[in-house]
């Protein structure tokens, strides 16, 4: 393979709020190395239908507060078929793309990984989702904007659920993993959290909520998408025939989590991963998604990435239990 001269940036799959930092890393570290960039319109429908555009530092000024992909984004299913996929590495070598990187989740990094084994494209990841479900970094980029957003959400509904001794059931995101329920239950205090993770039964559930009343007025129950007991609705419909008296409403916060400008944490996580993913192209990885671990730069293949399940940290699911006594 020769050298790396010309390198495409797409974004795809749910978009993360810090997704536009880590393009602006991607283009001006690639401009302080004099390497050339584009932009990659729509994921990998952008490839497949030739739809680039050229990126110079200037380009990306005053984003890095943004929300959203200027670069917008698609879960492409043209790309599934081999057809669309000769279709997008044609794209790149009539523009002259050395080398992608890739900024998504796992369905980002799949399609990553069959360019590569496929076509033998040099294909780099960042890690941009809010569900923070990818193995081989400890954050995505967009989860802490995301948790952020729900523990605003949830503070607001602390204030009238105890105005009116409510139980409220409030839905995150996160797909099938509860990172997202996890860390926004420990930040808003609330009093129970279900996960995906876990086999917790409406039984133990209700229990709980029932000791929870003689103490507590109001009662908060983070519910993740991806529970198997169902969403915050089902759930509380449930929960509902064992409390016919108690007043509970539900809220399911959806699209709100993955928009907003991203916190400061996101920016630099952004800001750090993007950088990175030139200069390891540079020193000549691909393959492999650049993430943070234990605070230094790691990279790791794309079947780890996304074949390996990362775990919820253990103590902070007993802790949702202890902080509610
Ligand atoms: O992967 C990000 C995510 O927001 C998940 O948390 C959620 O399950 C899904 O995307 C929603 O997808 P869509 O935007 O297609 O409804």
């Amino acid at each position: 393979m020769g050298p790396v001269r010309h390198i495409g940036v797409l974004t795809s799959g749910g978009d993360s709020p810090g997704m536009n930092a880590a393009i602006r890393a991607v283009v001006r570290t690639a401009a302080f190395r004099g390497i050339r960039v584009s932009g990659i319109i729509g994921g990998y429908d952008g490839l497949v239908n030739d739809h680039l555009r050229e990126l110079g530092p200037r380009d990306v000024s005053n984003i890095i507060q943004r929300g959203g992909t200027i670069l917008r984004s698609a879960r492409s299913e043209a790309f599934r078929t081999a057809e669309g996929r000769t279709q997008a590495v044609a794209t790149m070598a009539r523009h002259g793309l050395d080398a992608l990187v890739a900024i998504g989740g796992d369905g980002t990094f799949t399609g990553a990984k069959v360019l590569l084994d496929e076509h033998g494209c040099r294909v780099i990841g960042l890690p941009g989702t809010i569900d923070n479900d990818l193995a081989g970094t400890d954050r995505t980029i967009g989860f802490d904007t995301a948790v952020n957003t729900a523990v605003e959400a949830m503070d607001k509904i602390r204030d009238t659920a105890s105005s009116h001794d409510r139980l409220f059931f409030v839905e995150v995101m996160g797909r099938d993993t509860g990172f997202i329920a996890l860390a926004s239950a420990i930040a808003s205090g609330a009093e129970y959290v279900m996960l995906p993770e876990l086999c917790q039964s409406i039984d133990q559930l209700v229990k709980e909520l029932s000791q929870a009343s003689r103490l507590k007025s109001s009662s908060i129950v983070v519910v993740a998408e991806g529970d198997e007991q169902g969403g915050a609705v089902a759930i509380s419909e449930q929960v509902r025939k064992f409390l016919p008296d108690r007043d509970m409403r539900v809220t399911v916060l959806g699209h709100l989590q993955r928009g907003g400008s991203p916190t400061a944490m996101d920016r630099i996580l952004a800001s750090r991963l993007g950088s990175a993913a030139v200069e390891q192209l540079l020193a000549g990885e691909h393959g492999c998604m650049v993430g943070e671990v234990n605070g230094q730069v790691r990279t790791t293949s794309f079947a780890e990435a996304i074949g390996k399940r990362k775990s919820l940290q253990e103590d902070l699911i007993a802790l949702v239990g202890i902080l509610a006594t």
